[in-house]
Protein backbone atom coordinates (compact mmCIF):
# COMPACT_ATOMS: atom_id res chain seq x y z
CA UNK A 1 0.00 0.00 0.00
CA UNK A 2 2.80 2.34 0.94
CA UNK A 3 4.38 2.64 -1.97
CA UNK A 4 1.50 4.03 -3.92
CA UNK A 5 1.09 6.96 -1.89
CA UNK A 6 1.85 10.09 -4.15
CA UNK A 7 2.30 13.76 -2.43
CA UNK A 8 -0.21 16.19 -2.99
CA UNK A 9 2.31 19.12 -3.45
CA UNK A 10 3.77 17.03 -6.90
CA UNK A 11 7.23 16.00 -7.32
CA UNK A 12 10.75 16.69 -8.54
CA UNK A 13 10.92 16.33 -12.73
CA UNK A 14 13.35 14.67 -12.33
CA UNK A 15 15.89 12.26 -10.49
CA UNK A 16 18.16 14.69 -11.45
CA UNK A 17 16.42 17.59 -10.20
CA UNK A 18 16.07 16.04 -6.73
CA UNK A 19 19.86 15.94 -6.25
CA UNK A 20 20.20 19.62 -7.34
CA UNK A 21 18.02 20.54 -4.98
CA UNK A 22 18.68 18.28 -1.99
CA UNK A 23 22.51 20.06 -2.47
CA UNK A 24 20.91 23.48 -3.08
CA UNK A 25 19.65 22.58 1.02
CA UNK A 26 23.31 21.07 2.01
CA UNK A 27 25.23 23.77 -0.09
CA UNK A 28 24.75 27.02 2.20
CA UNK A 29 26.27 29.24 5.01
CA UNK A 30 27.40 25.90 6.39
CA UNK A 31 29.95 25.40 4.75
CA UNK A 32 31.22 28.78 3.28
CA UNK A 33 30.32 30.47 6.78
CA UNK A 34 30.09 28.25 9.37
CA UNK A 35 32.79 25.78 8.47
CA UNK A 36 36.06 27.53 8.03
CA UNK A 37 35.20 29.58 11.40
CA UNK A 38 34.23 26.39 13.84
CA UNK A 39 37.50 24.88 12.28
CA UNK A 40 39.46 27.70 13.18
CA UNK A 41 38.08 27.97 16.48
CA UNK A 42 38.55 24.63 17.86
CA UNK A 43 42.18 24.33 16.18
CA UNK A 44 42.11 23.12 12.40
CA UNK A 45 42.81 19.46 10.84
CA UNK A 46 42.35 17.32 14.04
CA UNK A 47 38.30 18.81 13.90
CA UNK A 48 38.25 18.37 10.32
CA UNK A 49 39.12 15.00 10.21
CA UNK A 50 36.42 14.36 12.91
CA UNK A 51 34.04 15.83 10.96
CA UNK A 52 34.51 13.64 7.84
CA UNK A 53 34.38 11.06 9.90
CA UNK A 54 31.20 11.89 10.80
CA UNK A 55 30.21 13.00 7.69
CA UNK A 56 31.04 9.11 6.34
CA UNK A 57 29.72 7.35 9.07
CA UNK A 58 26.83 9.10 10.41
CA UNK A 59 26.11 11.56 7.65
CA UNK A 60 25.97 9.36 5.07
CA UNK A 61 23.90 6.65 6.46
CA UNK A 62 21.53 8.62 8.19
CA UNK A 63 20.92 10.57 5.13
CA UNK A 64 19.91 7.48 3.08
CA UNK A 65 17.51 6.83 5.80
CA UNK A 66 16.18 10.26 5.83
CA UNK A 67 15.61 10.48 1.93
CA UNK A 68 13.73 6.75 2.40
CA UNK A 69 11.35 7.94 4.73
CA UNK A 70 10.90 10.59 2.95
CA UNK A 71 10.02 8.99 -0.12
CA UNK A 72 7.77 6.50 1.66
CA UNK A 73 5.03 8.60 3.33
CA UNK A 74 5.28 11.09 0.53
CA UNK A 75 3.94 13.75 2.88
CA UNK A 76 5.04 16.51 5.32
CA UNK A 77 7.63 15.22 7.81
CA UNK A 78 5.25 14.95 10.94
CA UNK A 79 2.14 12.97 8.43
CA UNK A 80 5.29 10.76 6.98
CA UNK A 81 6.55 10.22 10.18
CA UNK A 82 2.20 9.27 11.42
CA UNK A 83 1.96 7.08 7.84
CA UNK A 84 5.04 5.14 8.93
CA UNK A 85 4.06 4.58 12.76
CA UNK A 86 0.96 3.05 10.85
CA UNK A 87 2.73 0.67 8.56
CA UNK A 88 4.93 -0.74 10.95
CA UNK A 89 2.36 -1.00 13.65
CA UNK A 90 4.84 0.74 16.02
CA UNK A 91 4.28 3.57 18.93
CA UNK A 92 2.96 6.85 18.46
CA UNK A 93 5.73 8.57 20.17
CA UNK A 94 7.96 8.13 17.10
CA UNK A 95 5.50 11.06 15.25
CA UNK A 96 7.53 13.33 17.76
CA UNK A 97 10.02 13.29 15.02
CA UNK A 98 8.43 15.26 12.81
CA UNK A 99 7.31 17.62 15.24
CA UNK A 100 10.63 17.76 16.47
CA UNK A 101 12.11 18.63 13.25
CA UNK A 102 9.32 20.94 11.85
CA UNK A 103 10.26 23.06 15.22
CA UNK A 104 14.23 22.78 14.79
CA UNK A 105 13.65 24.10 11.44
CA UNK A 106 12.40 26.99 12.35
CA UNK A 107 14.63 28.32 15.15
CA UNK A 108 17.75 27.74 12.42
CA UNK A 109 16.10 29.73 10.16
CA UNK A 110 15.29 32.48 12.60
CA UNK A 111 19.19 32.87 12.78
CA UNK A 112 20.71 31.54 9.26
CA UNK A 113 18.43 34.52 7.87
CA UNK A 114 19.90 37.02 9.75
CA UNK A 115 23.53 35.66 8.75
CA UNK A 116 22.16 35.41 5.07
CA UNK A 117 21.63 39.37 5.83
CA UNK A 118 25.17 39.83 6.27
CA UNK A 119 25.89 38.63 3.15
CA UNK A 120 23.87 40.52 1.19
CA UNK A 121 25.42 43.92 2.76
CA UNK A 122 28.59 42.55 1.62
CA UNK A 123 26.95 42.06 -2.44
CA UNK A 124 26.24 46.26 -2.18
CA UNK A 125 29.78 46.92 0.03
CA UNK A 126 31.81 45.01 -2.45
CA UNK A 127 29.91 46.41 -6.00
CA UNK A 128 30.51 49.91 -4.22
CA UNK A 129 33.93 49.23 -3.96
CA UNK A 130 34.15 49.62 -0.32
CA UNK A 131 37.07 47.08 0.33
CA UNK A 132 39.30 47.88 -3.13
CA UNK A 133 42.97 48.23 -2.11
CA UNK A 134 41.62 47.97 1.77
CA UNK A 135 44.10 47.00 4.77
CA UNK A 136 42.94 43.93 7.15
CA UNK A 137 42.16 46.19 9.50
CA UNK A 138 39.68 48.50 7.39
CA UNK A 139 37.98 44.95 6.46
CA UNK A 140 37.71 44.23 10.30
CA UNK A 141 36.22 47.73 11.30
CA UNK A 142 33.55 47.66 8.03
CA UNK A 143 32.83 44.12 9.77
CA UNK A 144 32.60 46.07 13.17
CA UNK A 145 30.61 48.67 12.04
CA UNK A 146 27.88 46.17 10.36
CA UNK A 147 27.52 44.94 13.42
CA UNK A 148 26.89 47.76 15.78
CA UNK A 149 23.96 48.80 13.50
CA UNK A 150 20.85 46.66 14.67
CA UNK A 151 19.21 48.64 12.32
CA UNK A 152 20.58 47.78 9.12
CA UNK A 153 21.49 44.15 10.36
CA UNK A 154 17.89 44.04 10.77
CA UNK A 155 17.07 45.17 7.42
CA UNK A 156 19.05 42.55 5.52
CA UNK A 157 17.53 40.40 7.55
CA UNK A 158 14.05 41.15 6.91
CA UNK A 159 15.10 41.14 3.17
CA UNK A 160 16.14 38.08 3.02
CA UNK A 161 12.85 36.54 4.82
CA UNK A 162 10.97 37.90 2.27
CA UNK A 163 12.97 36.35 -0.70
CA UNK A 164 12.53 33.05 1.21
CA UNK A 165 9.05 33.45 1.57
CA UNK A 166 8.41 34.53 -1.76
CA UNK A 167 9.77 31.37 -3.15
CA UNK A 168 8.25 29.01 -0.70
CA UNK A 169 4.79 30.57 -1.62
CA UNK A 170 5.11 30.00 -4.40
CA UNK A 171 6.27 26.39 -4.22
CA UNK A 172 9.66 24.93 -3.91
CA UNK A 173 9.73 23.60 -7.12
CA UNK A 174 9.22 25.91 -10.39
CA UNK A 175 11.81 28.90 -9.89
CA UNK A 176 14.32 26.80 -7.70
CA UNK A 177 14.70 24.17 -9.98
CA UNK A 178 16.05 26.50 -12.62
CA UNK A 179 18.04 28.97 -10.07
CA UNK A 180 20.01 25.77 -8.42
CA UNK A 181 21.05 24.51 -12.42
CA UNK A 182 23.01 27.36 -12.90
CA UNK A 183 23.91 28.69 -9.28
CA UNK A 184 25.65 26.34 -7.90
CA UNK A 185 27.89 25.09 -10.66
CA UNK A 186 28.84 29.02 -10.93
CA UNK A 187 29.48 28.91 -6.93
CA UNK A 188 31.92 25.98 -7.47
CA UNK A 189 33.67 27.70 -9.99
CA UNK A 190 34.23 30.96 -8.28
CA UNK A 191 35.35 29.10 -4.87
CA UNK A 192 38.21 27.29 -7.69
CA UNK A 193 39.21 31.00 -8.32
CA UNK A 194 39.27 31.54 -4.97
CA UNK A 195 41.81 29.01 -3.99
CA UNK A 196 43.47 29.92 -7.59
CA UNK A 197 44.42 33.37 -5.84
CA UNK A 198 45.25 32.35 -2.66
CA UNK A 199 47.78 29.54 -4.03
CA UNK A 200 49.55 33.04 -4.85
CA UNK A 201 49.60 34.36 -1.58
CA UNK A 202 53.18 33.10 0.56
CA UNK A 203 51.05 31.42 2.77
CA UNK A 204 48.60 28.70 0.71
CA UNK A 205 50.98 26.21 2.48
CA UNK A 206 50.16 27.38 6.04
CA UNK A 207 46.99 27.34 5.28
CA UNK A 208 46.81 23.99 3.68
CA UNK A 209 48.74 22.89 6.39
CA UNK A 210 46.07 24.13 9.26
CA UNK A 211 43.29 22.65 7.89
CA UNK A 212 44.44 19.27 7.12
CA UNK A 213 47.64 18.32 9.79
CA UNK A 214 46.09 16.85 12.83
CA UNK A 215 46.87 18.14 16.12
CA UNK A 216 44.73 15.97 18.09
CA UNK A 217 45.52 17.86 21.57
CA UNK A 218 43.08 20.58 20.18
CA UNK A 219 40.37 18.22 20.16
CA UNK A 220 40.34 16.65 23.19
CA UNK A 221 42.48 19.19 25.13
CA UNK A 222 41.49 22.07 26.42
CA UNK A 223 44.41 24.74 27.58
CA UNK A 224 44.42 27.60 28.97
CA UNK A 225 47.83 29.28 31.43
CA UNK A 226 47.27 28.93 35.05
CA UNK A 227 47.63 31.92 37.48
CA UNK A 228 51.26 30.56 37.82
CA UNK A 229 51.76 31.07 34.48
CA UNK A 230 52.15 27.17 33.15
CA UNK A 231 49.79 25.60 30.92
CA UNK A 232 46.75 23.70 32.29
CA UNK A 233 45.30 21.33 30.19
CA UNK A 234 41.68 19.67 30.67
CA UNK A 235 40.15 17.00 28.54
CA UNK A 236 36.96 18.42 26.73
CA UNK A 237 34.31 16.87 24.38
CA UNK A 238 33.16 19.93 23.21
CA UNK A 239 35.24 19.79 19.49
CA UNK A 240 34.00 16.64 18.78
CA UNK A 241 30.21 17.54 19.32
CA UNK A 242 30.54 20.64 17.29
CA UNK A 243 32.05 18.51 14.64
CA UNK A 244 29.01 16.03 14.77
CA UNK A 245 26.38 18.83 14.99
CA UNK A 246 28.15 20.36 11.81
CA UNK A 247 28.17 17.21 9.93
CA UNK A 248 24.46 17.29 10.52
CA UNK A 249 23.96 21.04 9.92
CA UNK A 250 25.79 21.11 6.61
CA UNK A 251 24.31 17.91 5.17
CA UNK A 252 20.49 19.51 6.23
CA UNK A 253 19.94 15.89 8.09
CA UNK A 254 17.90 15.43 11.31
CA UNK A 255 14.98 17.92 11.21
CA UNK A 256 13.24 16.91 8.21
CA UNK A 257 14.40 19.19 5.03
CA UNK A 258 16.25 15.75 3.42
CA UNK A 259 13.13 13.97 4.47
CA UNK A 260 10.19 16.83 2.80
CA UNK A 261 12.89 16.83 -0.45
CA UNK A 262 12.63 13.35 -0.51
CA UNK A 263 8.82 13.04 -0.44
CA UNK A 264 9.25 14.65 -3.98
CA UNK A 265 11.76 12.39 -5.43
CA UNK A 266 10.66 9.69 -8.21
CA UNK A 267 10.35 6.07 -6.91
CA UNK A 268 12.65 4.89 -9.33
CA UNK A 269 15.55 6.73 -8.28
CA UNK A 270 18.29 5.33 -6.29
CA UNK A 271 19.02 6.92 -3.28
CA UNK A 272 22.21 5.70 -2.57
CA UNK A 273 23.48 7.58 -5.70
CA UNK A 274 21.32 10.61 -5.28
CA UNK A 275 23.34 10.65 -1.80
CA UNK A 276 26.43 9.89 -2.85
CA UNK A 277 26.17 12.77 -5.16
CA UNK A 278 25.30 15.30 -2.61
CA UNK A 279 27.42 14.75 0.37
CA UNK A 280 30.90 14.39 -1.96
CA UNK A 281 29.17 18.03 -3.69
CA UNK A 282 28.80 19.44 0.09
CA UNK A 283 32.07 18.06 1.34
CA UNK A 284 34.52 19.93 -1.76
CA UNK A 285 32.37 23.36 -1.20
CA UNK A 286 33.43 23.30 2.45
CA UNK A 287 37.35 21.77 1.68
CA UNK A 288 37.56 24.40 -1.13
CA UNK A 289 36.18 27.37 1.21
CA UNK A 290 38.41 26.48 3.85
CA UNK A 291 41.52 26.13 1.19
CA UNK A 292 40.53 30.09 -0.39
CA UNK A 293 40.33 31.29 3.27
CA UNK A 294 43.00 30.03 5.67
CA UNK A 295 45.53 30.88 3.23
CA UNK A 296 44.09 34.72 3.62
CA UNK A 297 43.87 34.32 7.33
CA UNK A 298 47.73 33.10 7.79
CA UNK A 299 48.94 36.12 4.86
CA UNK A 300 47.37 38.61 6.76
CA UNK A 301 48.39 37.31 9.79
CA UNK A 302 44.60 37.47 11.54
CA UNK A 303 43.54 35.14 13.79
CA UNK A 304 41.81 31.52 12.80
CA UNK A 305 39.38 31.43 15.85
CA UNK A 306 37.88 34.77 14.90
CA UNK A 307 34.84 33.66 14.73
CA UNK A 308 31.52 33.80 12.65
CA UNK A 309 32.91 37.13 11.08
CA UNK A 310 35.26 34.74 9.70
CA UNK A 311 35.01 35.16 6.12
CA UNK A 312 33.65 38.82 6.05
CA UNK A 313 36.92 39.84 7.59
CA UNK A 314 39.17 37.78 4.99
CA UNK A 315 37.65 37.30 1.80
CA UNK A 316 37.39 41.26 1.13
CA UNK A 317 40.81 41.74 1.60
CA UNK A 318 41.32 39.45 -1.15
CA UNK A 319 38.71 40.99 -2.97
CA UNK A 320 40.42 43.90 -2.58
CA UNK A 321 43.91 43.23 -3.62
CA UNK A 322 43.54 40.80 -6.59
CA UNK A 323 42.64 41.98 -10.22
CA UNK A 324 38.90 42.04 -11.33
CA UNK A 325 37.91 41.77 -6.82
CA UNK A 326 35.47 43.98 -6.98
CA UNK A 327 33.55 41.94 -10.24
CA UNK A 328 34.34 38.33 -8.51
CA UNK A 329 33.82 39.63 -5.07
CA UNK A 330 30.28 40.84 -5.84
CA UNK A 331 29.62 37.82 -7.74
CA UNK A 332 30.62 35.42 -5.24
CA UNK A 333 28.55 37.47 -2.34
CA UNK A 334 25.43 36.80 -4.81
CA UNK A 335 26.32 33.16 -5.41
CA UNK A 336 26.51 32.75 -1.22
CA UNK A 337 23.30 34.56 -0.80
CA UNK A 338 21.53 31.92 -3.57
CA UNK A 339 23.42 29.35 -1.88
CA UNK A 340 21.69 30.47 1.71
CA UNK A 341 18.43 30.99 0.10
CA UNK A 342 18.03 27.47 -1.28
CA UNK A 343 18.92 25.99 2.08
CA UNK A 344 16.76 28.66 3.80
CA UNK A 345 13.54 27.64 1.92
CA UNK A 346 14.36 23.93 2.69
CA UNK A 347 14.36 25.06 6.38
CA UNK A 348 10.53 26.55 6.56
CA UNK A 349 9.25 23.72 3.74
CA UNK A 350 8.58 20.74 6.28
CA UNK A 351 6.19 23.41 8.43
CA UNK A 352 4.86 24.82 4.88
CA UNK A 353 3.79 21.54 3.67
CA UNK A 354 2.24 20.28 7.15
CA UNK A 355 0.20 23.49 7.45
CA UNK A 356 -1.26 23.12 3.94
CA UNK A 357 -1.61 19.15 4.47
CA UNK A 358 -3.58 19.47 7.62
CA UNK A 359 -5.25 22.97 8.23
CA UNK A 360 -6.09 23.21 4.49
CA UNK A 361 -4.22 26.67 4.63
CA UNK A 362 -2.94 27.64 0.38
CA UNK A 363 0.86 27.83 0.39
CA UNK A 364 0.88 31.78 0.36
CA UNK A 365 -0.75 32.36 3.94
CA UNK A 366 1.09 29.95 5.14
CA UNK A 367 4.59 30.85 3.79
CA UNK A 368 3.96 34.35 5.41
CA UNK A 369 2.50 33.57 8.72
CA UNK A 370 5.75 31.47 9.66
CA UNK A 371 7.86 33.48 7.52
CA UNK A 372 6.50 36.19 10.21
CA UNK A 373 7.14 34.27 13.21
CA UNK A 374 10.61 33.24 12.27
CA UNK A 375 11.40 37.17 11.27
CA UNK A 376 10.20 37.88 15.14
CA UNK A 377 12.24 35.57 16.31
CA UNK A 378 15.58 36.44 14.35
CA UNK A 379 14.97 39.69 15.81
CA UNK A 380 17.27 38.39 19.11
CA UNK A 381 19.83 36.92 17.13
CA UNK A 382 20.40 40.73 15.61
CA UNK A 383 20.71 41.86 18.72
CA UNK A 384 22.36 39.39 19.93
CA UNK A 385 25.96 41.28 18.11
CA UNK A 386 25.43 44.76 19.74
CA UNK A 387 22.22 45.75 21.85
CA UNK A 388 22.20 42.40 23.98
CA UNK A 389 25.63 41.32 23.42
CA UNK A 390 26.61 42.18 27.14
CA UNK A 391 27.60 39.59 29.58
CA UNK A 392 24.35 40.44 31.61
CA UNK A 393 21.77 39.02 28.36
CA UNK A 394 24.19 36.01 28.35
CA UNK A 395 23.03 32.48 29.28
CA UNK A 396 25.87 30.12 29.94
CA UNK A 397 27.95 32.37 28.29
CA UNK A 398 25.95 32.41 25.12
CA UNK A 399 24.63 35.34 23.12
CA UNK A 400 20.87 34.36 22.33
CA UNK A 401 22.59 33.86 18.58
CA UNK A 402 25.00 31.62 20.10
CA UNK A 403 22.40 29.68 22.24
CA UNK A 404 20.18 28.77 19.34
CA UNK A 405 23.17 27.89 17.21
CA UNK A 406 24.24 25.53 20.15
CA UNK A 407 21.01 24.16 20.60
CA UNK A 408 19.80 23.67 16.93
CA UNK A 409 23.11 22.61 15.47
CA UNK A 410 24.83 20.33 18.43
CA UNK A 411 21.94 19.30 20.31
CA UNK A 412 18.64 18.95 18.17
CA UNK A 413 19.90 17.65 14.83
CA UNK A 414 21.95 15.00 16.20
CA UNK A 415 18.74 14.08 18.33
CA UNK A 416 16.83 14.12 15.22
CA UNK A 417 19.33 11.96 13.22
CA UNK A 418 19.71 9.53 16.36
CA UNK A 419 16.01 8.97 16.37
CA UNK A 420 16.04 8.63 11.88
CA UNK A 421 18.29 6.16 12.28
CA UNK A 422 16.68 3.93 15.52
CA UNK A 423 13.63 4.36 13.54
CA UNK A 424 14.35 3.12 9.93
CA UNK A 425 17.67 0.37 11.33
CA UNK A 426 15.11 -0.98 14.37
CA UNK A 427 11.59 -0.52 13.50
CA UNK A 428 11.04 -0.28 9.80
CA UNK A 429 10.70 -3.63 9.03
CA UNK A 430 13.46 -4.99 6.83
CA UNK A 431 11.00 -5.39 3.45
CA UNK A 432 10.34 -2.46 3.63
CA UNK A 433 13.70 -0.63 3.57
CA UNK A 434 14.94 -3.02 0.89
CA UNK A 435 12.20 -2.23 -1.15
CA UNK A 436 12.40 1.66 -0.48
CA UNK A 437 16.33 1.51 -1.52
CA UNK A 438 15.74 -0.85 -4.40
CA UNK A 439 18.81 -1.83 -4.39
CA UNK A 440 18.69 -5.63 -3.74
CA UNK A 441 20.30 -7.21 -0.16
CA UNK A 442 23.97 -7.18 -1.22
CA UNK A 443 26.96 -6.15 0.44
CA UNK A 444 25.86 -2.30 -0.23
CA UNK A 445 22.46 -2.70 1.66
CA UNK A 446 24.33 -4.98 4.10
CA UNK A 447 27.10 -1.97 4.93
CA UNK A 448 24.75 0.42 4.88
CA UNK A 449 22.03 -1.57 7.34
CA UNK A 450 24.94 -2.18 9.93
CA UNK A 451 25.58 1.54 9.52
CA UNK A 452 22.28 2.98 10.53
CA UNK A 453 21.49 -0.05 13.16
CA UNK A 454 24.36 -0.01 14.92
CA UNK A 455 27.26 2.55 13.99
CA UNK A 456 25.74 5.45 13.08
CA UNK A 457 23.65 5.52 16.45
CA UNK A 458 26.04 4.22 19.29
CA UNK A 459 28.84 7.30 17.86
CA UNK A 460 25.69 9.73 18.41
CA UNK A 461 25.48 8.70 22.06
CA UNK A 462 29.38 8.41 22.62
CA UNK A 463 29.91 11.92 21.31
CA UNK A 464 26.45 13.38 23.55
CA UNK A 465 27.50 11.23 26.55
CA UNK A 466 31.93 12.58 26.02
CA UNK A 467 30.42 15.69 25.37
CA UNK A 468 29.14 15.93 28.82
CA UNK A 469 31.75 13.89 30.32
CA UNK A 470 30.13 11.45 31.34
CA UNK A 471 32.30 9.63 29.64
N1 LIG B 1 22.73 22.65 5.14
C1 LIG B 1 22.54 24.06 5.21
C2 LIG B 1 23.88 24.78 5.17
O1 LIG B 1 24.91 24.15 5.23
C3 LIG B 1 21.76 24.48 6.43
C4 LIG B 1 20.55 23.64 6.70
C5 LIG B 1 20.48 22.90 7.87
C6 LIG B 1 19.53 23.57 5.76
C7 LIG B 1 19.39 22.08 8.12
C8 LIG B 1 18.42 22.75 6.01
C9 LIG B 1 18.38 22.01 7.17
O2 LIG B 1 23.95 25.95 5.10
Amino acid sequence: MSDKRTSIHGQWSSRFIFILAAIGSAVGLGNIWKFPYISGENGGGAFVLVYLVCIALIGVPIMIAEILLGRRGRQSPINTMRALVEDEGAHRAWSLLGWGGVITGFLILSYYSVIAGWALAYVFRTAAGSFTGASAETVSALFDGLLASPGSILMWHSLFMVMTMFVVARGVRGGLEKAVTVLMPALFLLLLVMVGYAMTLGAFSEGLAFLFSPNFDKVFYDCALDAAGGEACHFTGEPMLIALGHAFFTLSLGMGAIMVYGSYMPSGASIARATFAIVVADTVVALLAGMAIFPIVFANGLEPAAGPGLIFQTLPIAFGAMPAGQLFGTLFFILLVFAAWSSAISLIEPAVAWLVENHGMKRIPAAVFLGILAWLLGIGSVLSFNVLSGEEFQLFGKTVFDLLDYLTANILLPLGGLFIALFTGWVMSRAASVDELGMGEGIGYKTWWLLVRFVSPLLVLVVFFNAIGVI
